[in-house]
Parts: C-alpha cells; sequence; structure tokens
C-alpha cells in the first residue's frame, strides 16, 4: 500500500500499536461529535455513517462514503492502521487517495490518541451495507493519482504543536478549531485549487450548500477572528453561547451553521466551548478586502427599503432588540466580504433548529417573492454600509445569483 505519496513524504509516521494509546470507545464518541462525523456521513432519512451526501463543489459533485462496520460497503474491514491514513493522510488501505472534501487536512492536526480513540468508536458503528454513490467530478479533479500532488502541495502532516506563550484553554481551542472542529474548511476563503489560504485563515469562506428550496447556492462563513467585521463585538461569553444554544447577544444560528451547532457545537464540554471561544478572540483581527462602497443613489433606494422592510425589527439604528430581530450593527454576516449568507437570510428567511434552542420572537419572514433583485441589492448595500458596518455594495446580479 505505499504510494507515491508515501515515497515523497518523509513526514508520514505510522501509529504505535492501538493497546499502548489510552484510548476508549467515550471518548472517541465525543471526538465524533466534536468533529461532526454524522453531518457529513449521515444522509437525511439514511442510516447513521452509511454516507451517500451530495458535496457540491467548483470541481463537481462529491458523495461522502460508508463508514459504517458493513465489510463490503463500509470500513468493517480495516485495522487501526488503515483508519489512522484515512485520517491522518487521506489514503485508504488500497492506496486511493481522498478528496479533501473529508476535511482529513484538519483532522491531521489530532494527536495519534485522539484518532484511536475514533477508531474504537467507529467500531461500534452498526453495519450497514450501502454502496458508494458514484461522483460526478469534471477532469481533471476526477483523476484520484492528481491528489498526490495537491497533497504535497497543501497537506500538512504535522499533528498539532501547542503554543507555549499562550495558555492551556488557547491551545485547547487552537486544537479544537484548527483540527477535529474543522471550522476553517467554511470560514477560511480556499485558493483555486481548493485549498485553505493560511494567511486568511477564519477570516471567511464560501462554499456551496442548499438553501430552503433544496437548491444549492452559495453560503459565506463569516470572519471568525476578532476584526470589526468579524467577531470584534462578541465576548467569549457569546461565543460559547452560540456553539451551545445557537444564539448569542449578536446572532441567531440562520442557515448551515445550524447543523453544525445541533449536531456537533451544542455537544460540547463547557471547557472546550470556552476553549474555542479563548482561541478565537485570541487570534489576530483580519479580514479580506472588501468591494467598494455603494452610491448614494443605491444607498438612498436602500434607506427606504429598509425602513419599509425592516426597520420594524431590526429598528433604525440596526441596533434590533432583544424581541423583535437581532442587531445588524457590527454583525459578521452583514459584513462578510460575500454577501451570500446575508441575502439567503433575506431571500429565503432565517432557517432556525427547533425550540427550545432559539428563542420563540417575531419570526423574520422570507423577502424573495415579495422584493426585485434591485430592491434586495439596494437593501443589502445599504445595511453593509450603515450602522457602522464596512461590508462593500452588492449588485443585483449577485441578488439572482442567490435565488
Ligand atoms: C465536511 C464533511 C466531512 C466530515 C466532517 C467528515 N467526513 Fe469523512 N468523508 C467525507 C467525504 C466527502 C468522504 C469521501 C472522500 C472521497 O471519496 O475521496 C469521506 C471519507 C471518509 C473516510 C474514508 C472512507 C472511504 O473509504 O471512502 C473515513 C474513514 C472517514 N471519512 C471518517 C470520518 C470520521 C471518523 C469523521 C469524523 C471525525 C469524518 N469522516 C468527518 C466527508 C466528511
Ligand atoms: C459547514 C460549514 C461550517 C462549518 C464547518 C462551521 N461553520 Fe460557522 N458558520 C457557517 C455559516 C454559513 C455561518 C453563517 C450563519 C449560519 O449559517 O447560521 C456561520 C456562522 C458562525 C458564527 C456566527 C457569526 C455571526 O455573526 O452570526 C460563529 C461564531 C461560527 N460560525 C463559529 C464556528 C466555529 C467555531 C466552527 C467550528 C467548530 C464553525 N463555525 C464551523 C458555516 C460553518
Ligand atoms: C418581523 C421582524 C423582522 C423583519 C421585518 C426583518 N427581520 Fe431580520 N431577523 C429578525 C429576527 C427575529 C432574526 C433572528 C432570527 C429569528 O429569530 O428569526 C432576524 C435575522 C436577520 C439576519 C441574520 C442576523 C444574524 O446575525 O443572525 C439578518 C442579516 C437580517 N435579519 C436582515 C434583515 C433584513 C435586511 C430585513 C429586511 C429586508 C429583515 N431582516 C427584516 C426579524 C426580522
Amino acid at each position: 500500500m505505499v504510494g507515491l505519496f508515501f515515497l515523497l513524504r518523509e513526514d508520514v509516521h505510522a501509529p504505535a500499536a492501538l493497546d499502548t494509546y489510552q484510548a476508549t470507545p467515550e471518548k472517541g464518541r465525543y471526538l465524533a461529535l466534536v468533529g461532526n462525523c454524522t453531518s457529513c456521513h449521515t444522509r437525511e432519512g439514511g442510516k447513521p455513517y452509511a454516507g451517500g451526501v451530495e458535496f457540491q463543489t467548483p470541481f463537481g459533485i462529491l458523495y461522502s462514503t460508508n463508514i459504517t462496520m458493513d465489510r463490503e460497503t463500509g470500513i468493517g474491514g480495516w485495522s487501526f492502521e488503515d483508519f489512522f491514513d484515512a485520517m491522518k493522510h487521506g489514503v485508504r488501505p488500497d492506496g486511493t487517495h481522498l478528496y479533501p472534501a473529508f476535511p482529513y487536512t484538519d483532522f491531521a492536526r489530532l494527536t495519534d490518541e485522539d484518532i484511536a480513540s475514533l477508531f474504537l468508536f467507529v467500531q461500534t458503528i452498526a453495519p450497514e451495507a450501502v454502496p458508494a454513490r458514484p461522483n460526478e467530478l469534471a477532469f481533471p479533479y476526477s483523476v484520484r493519482p492528481l491528489l498526490v500532488v495537491w497533497k504535497v502541495l497543501f497537506h500538512d502532516l504535522d499533528s498539532y504543536s501547542p503554543d507555549m506563550t499562550r495558555s492551556d484553554s488557547w491551545n485547547r481551542g487552537a486544537y479544537l478549531v484548527e483540527g477535529l472542529g474543522h471550522c476553517g474548511a467554511c470560514h477560511t476563503p480556499r485558493n483555486f485549487l481548493g485549498a485553505e489560504k493560511e494567511d486568511l485563515a477564519l477570516t471567511g469562506g464560501v462554499y456551496l450548500d442548499k438553501v430552503k428550496t433544496g437548491k444549492f447556492r452559495e453560503w459565506s462563513g463569516v470572519n471568525l477572528t476578532p476584526a470589526p467585521t468579524g467577531l470584534a463585538k462578541w465576548n467569549e461569553d457569546d461565543i460559547v453561547a452560540y456553539l451551545k444554544n445557537g444564539q448569542s447577544r449578536h446572532a441567531v444560528v440562520n442557515g448551515p451553521m445550524n447543523d453544525v451547532v445541533m449536531n456537533s457545537t451544542r455537544f460540547l464540554t463547557d471547557a472546550d466551548a470556552a476553549a474555542m471561544a479563548a482561541y478565537l478572540k485570541g487570534i489576530p483581527a483580519n479580514e479580506q478586502r472588501g468591494s467598494g462602497a455603494p452610491d448614494p443613489e443605491t444607498l438612498r433606494a436602500g434607506e427606504i427599503g429598509y425602513t419599509v422592510h425592516c426597520g420594524s425589527c431590526h429598528l433604525p439604528t440596526g441596533l434590533g432588540d432583544d424581541i423583535l430581530g437581532v442587531s445588524l450593527a457590527g454583525s459578521a454576516i452583514v459584513q462578510a466580504e460575500n454577501p451570500a449568507s446575508l441575502l439567503n437570510v433575506i431571500l429565503y428567511g432565517p432557517h432556525l433548529p427547533a425550540p427550545p434552542f432559539v428563542v420563540d420572537r417575531t419570526q423574520m419572514k422570507m423577502f424573495g417573492k415579495k422584493l426585485s433583485d434591485q430592491d434586495i441589492a439596494s437593501i443589502a448595500s445599504y445595511v453593509r454600509s450603515s450602522f457602522g458596518n464596512r461590508g462593500g455594495a452588492v449588485s443585483p446580479e449577485q441578488v439572482g445569483r442567490q435565488r
């Protein structure tokens, strides 16, 4: 099974024998929650972990695979070393390279011991015979051996190494956010080959996911650094509240972050949630360069549109209140470099988790049928450049693409 990859890389290492680790299936169960294996490996209405979840990427469509204990269609026959190679190196036992839609570029940060616990946990998953769905990727992305080159360029194999100048909690947060939690998968922009841009880590990413109508559209995972267009206004308790309950003083989950909270972050221990928050507030503020400011005419139209359609809940100041609507001032969604998530909320209304997760208040409706692309573009432009916000102008074409 030693492929070209292993010949090219000197940093590849094999794990020690499984029984030398202090690993347990219970630890693995918790780690699987933090890593959100469920969201990506359990299809709606499908058997747990049997795969078949669709991922639309700029390179075509990819489906997740069956990671149940079925020997034929799942990973039932895999040894610990096989599993380790998949999680760390992105390689199957037969030497096939896996696509980085499976976030092994982040999972590689895991300690060998945590991978051992995850292995013990996956051993407890009931076998389900569900064959993989064939991918629909464009050439040359369909050629898996080419991933060797990609990995040489972009796949760092080193486990997380703690920063001794920081607290234990900060380091734990870094380990979880950069590693198992794979927050960068959606919150970090990617280059033209789909690799995360390290110098812009966590400043906001764009990817395709379903909107309410079931179609795949762009979403922006927002800036999570403490920049004014990111989480500047949030304190650590706000971040903990959002990760555990889906809402904070500043925002309510309303899109794909919903699944992340419901399937993963709400299960974080208090200490781990606090560690993630400490890390996010402790990294340097950073942001992408936004588009230009809207012209005065657009702003005027936007202000009227906002007053008529939004101001009654989000208030003329944009500050909202606890009952009517969240604050749009300093909001990371509103100011994201790519306005996709903001436009999706306006077009389709917020997609909220079931009670008791989000307080019962006046719900925001969808505006997609009521307002034209032009109307929404001017409202979005206005909201992005008022109340102290610094997002740029939005064009009607951008709105049209989100429909
Ligand atoms: C963001 C989505 C995503 C998350 C999160 C995710 N996976 Fe996957 N995983 C995938 C996709 C997609 C594939 C298929 C990749 C391919 O076909 O090259 C895959 C493949 C795998 C494989 C290889 C199986 C095979 O032969 O195809 C294993 C093992 C695996 N995942 C385990 C896990 C575990 C354990 C977790 C949780 C810690 C996890 N995955 C979380 C998307 C994900
Ligand atoms: C599947 C993609 C995805 C992953 C993985 C993901 N996020 Fe998000 N996140 C989003 C999107 C999209 C939003 C915008 C709001 C929404 O979808 O509800 C968001 C919003 C947020 C917000 C709220 C920002 C605001 O102003 O509303 C925080 C905080 C956050 N994410 C933290 C995290 C952390 C921490 C992780 C890793 C544990 C993470 N996210 C992983 C997609 C993702
Ligand atoms: C009936 C009251 C109401 C109206 C009208 C309304 N909203 Fe909202 N909006 C809310 C509430 C409440 C939320 C929080 C999610 C929820 O609980 O439904 C929200 C969420 C949002 C969010 C997501 C913010 C975040 O960080 O979570 C944005 C952006 C937004 N609204 C923009 C607008 C815009 C722009 C308009 C006008 C086109 C508008 N809203 C009209 C009540 C309203």
